[in-house]
């Protein structure tokens, strides 16, 4: 086998031949599709070669202007040298075959329960057919599907269909990565919106027989979605239909291809009997975001994959745009900060650290990381906050007018901002470059003449990369409170570009406090050296909710790290505070569940070893139970009253302010279940008449140890639903005591429902381990080896999401030298592994360093 080649962003060159429009015929038959291709390349200047990329294709025939083409592929491409090139335009016609029923990897067209789908981003149109497979090649498609299946969409419009056809014709020119097929027997959801400018569109959501009714919430929020990018980025839908199909084996969440988005089965049906208000949310937001990829991916594209942030970071932002401005931004910028914490810190701190634009790659599927999505989104909303609402409109607008139709860079990007505000980016654009969570380091000083002075230290840690780091443009939004909890300053953005930078308010009456990082404005880690009395002030009285917020987490991660270290338990402030807060009637109850639930394990582990402390799991995660039982303690009296009035009367709603109550009367059945040994949970399960109620008291009888029944139930009742059953294997594995999380994990891949092709099953229990993060981390390695062992089956079926599951080793050099010792194993086994795929092993080789 040959070496996998890196790829650089430095090498990219233009590619040379202009493409007319495609041309596609698709012979569907499981084992043996053909697919007949043709289109012209024109040469942009003097004679290059003609390269054309093809992966897992049998070619069948190709012509160059009608001649035989005698170039073979060689190591996936297809290089015809210039000088073999006729003069002028070429014409290239190839018919390959491809086997659709074999293919495992679900990249390329392949079949699902009996259908067929494809997934061409990033690389997968090359498993279809030769072709210039790179983002920058756009052209229209026109393509005919030949099959006996009922249902036959591609992407635009179909223009003509008969027995046995359907033809299809997109008139805006797109990168194949874009393309999508689908064949089946489905049935649609119908609905239909017009635009702003009366354009009628008609909606479907396609579905196999038997889903219909779970479509319902996919289509308010498609509507929901069309409606607020006509709103806030003044952008219209641009063709006449808008298909939405659900597939059960799907890699990821969902894909953006051009009239025809393709989801994950979990990322768009939803009944209240069968989805969780935090799946409702989801779907709400994967919906929206496919949508908005129309504008910010499809007509405006990437020059090449290194600027995958260009549509992803920017798509994020806008989707969190959406859910903010539909459920309240508060909450959302909270749920925001936790999953960056939770996934990019932890990514940014270890050996898979990369820029938001990384600079090489091996297997480009590795690099739709959260640091590309969830940073890269951040640095969009920094922009936004540097240079002001009307300021990101109007750029925004010049983004749209200027590279409509265009595949695009950073440095386009950046350059509208900096045009339509006249603000210079330069070291704002090292943000794209540099890799690594920034630390912010505050002092303050307080003069009795009346001025408070605070100094800003920024600094970055070192990567895998080696690059060198420059100062960042960080916008850092503070506020000052007088100790009677008045705003003396409200929210003030202060530019932070050098190393050390001190602002001075001057004029103040006492000493105020200060309420720094505000809205969360940098994705940076603040150490800002403020007593627990402070904290509990800020707690009790900032203005910003989320600093009201990342008060009680910063208290709550010292007291819980007190008491892992040193057995000191919490002190009665804290726990007021909490019952205080839990109290306030006049706060959001989604707000107050998050305020009163305890950083995970993970978090305690990354915390500690931040802090130079050796993370041992099996103390965290003693310590962070019995945390939650003196908390209850506290809370108790307060807990029943709190649970009825939280519980919403009527038929089930996932609205905002439904979901909200039902939060936070989870969260206090949670802490319930810590006192009575799970009975209230046991009473809640026979209750539940909703997924979000009926999952969560199964997780607490599963962490009380007394589901034995449930899990029963729970099984007879949702064996043959798919999504559901996701659900009780999932359950099981993350809630399982840390002694026996492995166990369970193994037995269940004996389960008749277990599906090592599915990967929504496989990450149900091999995806979640280490979100059981004791049980993951035992000492005698057994959660490790079992993991190694599944990524190793599944690699040779899925090579993508096994490369994905793998990032649950990517911690490993926080603990200690014995768990080091076992992970190193498991990894070294891995890289040695015959036969490992270019992602895996690219992963593996990184994760080692
Ligand atoms: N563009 C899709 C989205 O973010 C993700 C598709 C990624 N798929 C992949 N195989 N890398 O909506
Ligand atoms: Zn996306």
């Amino acid at each position: 086998m040959s070496e996998p080649q890196t790829v650089y962003l430095a090498d990219y060159r233009p590619y040379p031949f202009d493409l007319g429009e495609v041309a596609l015929t698709f012979r569907l038959a499981p084992s043996a599709t053909r697919v007949i291709s043709r289109f012209t390349l024109t040469p942009k200047g003097p004679a290059e070669d003609l390269v054309l990329f093809g992966d897992h294709l049998q070619l069948i025939r190709a012509t160059l202007n009608g001649n035989p083409v005698t170039a073979r592929p060689e190591g996936g491409v297809l290089r015809i040298p210039a000088a073999d090139l006729p003069e002028g335009p070429l014409t290239w016609e190839a018919e390959v075959e491809i086997d659709p029923a074999a293919n495992t990897a679900l990249e390329g067209l392949y079949m699902s329960n009996g259908m067929y789908c494809t997934q061409c981003e990033a690389e997968g149109f090359r498993r279809i057919t030769y072709y210039p497979d790179r983002p920058d090649v756009m052209t229209t498609f026109r393509v005919r599907i030949e099959s006996d299946l009922p249902v036959l969409l591609s992407n635009g419009n179909q223009v003509a269909s008969g027995p046995g056809f359907a033809e299809w014709h997109d008139p805006w020119p797109k990168p194949a990565y874009l393309f999508a097929l689908v064949a089946g027997d489905l049935r649609a959801r119908p609905g239909q919106f017009t635009t702003l400018s009366g354009r009628d569109v008609a909606l479907n959501i396609w579905v196999r027989p038997g889903d219909e009714d779970r479509c319902d919430w996919a289509l308010t929020s498609l509507k929901a979605s069309t409606k607020w990018d006509e709103e806030v980025y003044g952008r219209e839908y641009d063709l006449d239909i808008f298909n939405i199909v659900a597939v059960d084996d799907f890699n990821m969440g969902a894909m953006e291809n051009k009239g025809l988005n393709i989801f994950n089965s979990r990322a768009v049906l939803a009944r209240p009997d069968t989805a969780t208000d935090a799946d409702f949310q989801r779907i709400e937001a994967i919906i929206a975001h496919e949508y908005f990829h129309n504008w910010t991916g499809n007509r405006i594209t990437c020059r090449d994959w290194f600027q995958l942030c260009l549509k992803e970071g920017l798509t994020v932002f806008r989707d969190q745009q959406f859910t903010a401005d539909l459920r309240g931004a508060a909450v959302k910028r909270i749920e925001d900060a936790l999953t960056l914490r939770d996934r990019q810190f932890r990514e940014d701190s270890g050996p898979l650290a990369h820029p938001v634009r990384p600079s090489s790659f091996v297997e480009i599927n590795n690099f739709y990381t959260a640091t590309v999505y969830e940073k890269g989104a951040e640095l969009i909303g920094m922009l936004k906050r540097l240079v002001g609402d009307e300021g990101y409109r109007k750029a925004l607008d010049l983004y749209f007018t200027r590279h409509d139709g265009q595949a695009c860079t950073i440095e386009d990007w950046l350059k509208v901002f900096e045009e339509a505000t006249g603000r210079d980016l330069s070291q704002f654009a090292r943000w794209y470059s540099q890799a690594g969570t920034p630390r912010v380091e505050v002092t303050e000083d307080w003069d009795d003449s009346g001025t408070f002075t605070l100094t800003l230290r920024q600094s970055q840690p070192e990567t895998p990369d080696g690059v060198t780091k420059l100062p960042l443009h960080i916008p850092v939004v503070v506020g000052l409170l007088n100790p009677n909890g008045d705003e003396v300053l409200p929210s003030v953005t202060l530019e932070l570009t050098q190393a050390e930078q001190s602002f001075r308010f001057d004029n103040l009456t006492s000493r105020p406090v200060a309420s720094v990082l505000r809205d969360f404005s940098a994705p940076v880690i603040l150490s800002h050296a403020q007593s627990d009395a402070t904290r509990a002030f800020l707690l009790a009285h900032d203005t910003d909710p989320f600093n009201r917020w990342e008060a009680g987490r910063t208290l709550a991660r010292a007291v819980l790290a007190r008491l892992i270290t040193e057995g000191t338990p919490p002190g009665a402030d804290w726990l007021e505070a909490m019952a205080a807060l839990l109290r306030d009637d006049s706060l959001d109850p989604a707000f107050r569940a998050l305020c009163l639930r305890l950083p995970g394990e993970d978090d305690m582990a990354a915390t500690l070893a931040d802090s130079g402390h050796v993370p041992d799991p099996d103390r965290i995660h003693r310590a962070r139970r019995q945390l939650q039982t003196s908390l209850a303690q506290h809370l108790a009296p307060q807990i029943p009253a709190l649970m009825t009035a939280m519980t919403p009367q009527g038929p089930y709603s996932p609205d905002p302010v439904s979901a909200g109550q039902r939060s936070l009367k989870n969260t206090l059945l949670a802490l319930q279940s810590r006192l009575d040994g799970g009975r209230a949970a046991q009473a809640a399960f026979a209750a539940a008449d909703n997924m979000t109620d009926l999952t969560a008291a199964l997780a607490y009888l599963i962490e009380a140890g007394t589901a034995g029944g449930a899990l029963k139930t729970f099984e007879a009742r949702y064996r043959d639903d798919r999504l559901v059953l996701d659900k009780w294997f999932m359950a099981q594995v993350v809630y399982a005591s840390p002694e026996t999380a492995a166990q369970v994990a193994d037995a269940l891949t004996a389960h008749p429902k277990f599906d090592l092709k599915n990967p929504n099953r496989f990450r149900a229990v091999f995806g979640v381990l280490s979100a059981n993060h004791a049980g993951f981390h035992r000492a005698d390695g057994t959660g490790y080896r079992l993991l190694a062992d599944w990524l190793l089956r599944l690699d040779a079926l899925n090579p993508q999401t096994a490369a994905r599951m793998s990032t649950a080793f990517e911690t490993w050099r926080r603990y200690d030298a014995d768990r080091q010792a076992l992970i190193r194993q498991e990894l070294t086994r891995l890289q040695q592994a015959p036969n490992l795929s270019r992602d895996l092993g690219e992963m593996v080789t990184r994760m080692l360093g």
